[in-house]
């Protein structure tokens, strides 16, 4: 795990609308939900679909593809989805000024 820091600030985020970003080279979605930032694989762990294309839910983000179902807090997949396992879910520190550094 490496933390790095961010080009987009907390700021540019927009309430539950999924983005991605790259960090050093691995790609990673934010989502800004109820204030809060939260970071996952967005390459989805079935066949590489892009979850940050997918429809949001509450903390639930659904795969465009094949509907696969992961809660963006964990990066586990949802239960009545089993082709999806699972995402990787990183840790995200935000700075007082808005700056996002993940742990990737
Ligand atoms: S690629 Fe995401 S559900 Fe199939």
């Amino acid at each position: 795990m490496a933390a790095v820091k961010l080009s987009v600030k907390k700021a540019d985020l927009k309430e539950s609308k999924p983005i991605r970003v790259d960090a050093n080279g691995k790609p990673v979605m934010l989502v800004l939900i109820e204030g809060k930032v939260y970071a996952i694989d967005p390459v989805c762990s079935h066949r590489e679909g892009p979850l940050e294309q997918g429809l949001l839910e509450g903390y639930n983000i659904k795969c465009p593809w094949h509907g696969a179902i992961y809660d963006v807090r964990t990066g586990k997949g949802h239960e009545e989805t089993p082709w999806g396992p699972g995402q990787a879910s990183y840790k995200v520190d935000v700075s007082a000024s808005g700056e996002i550094t993940v742990d990737v």
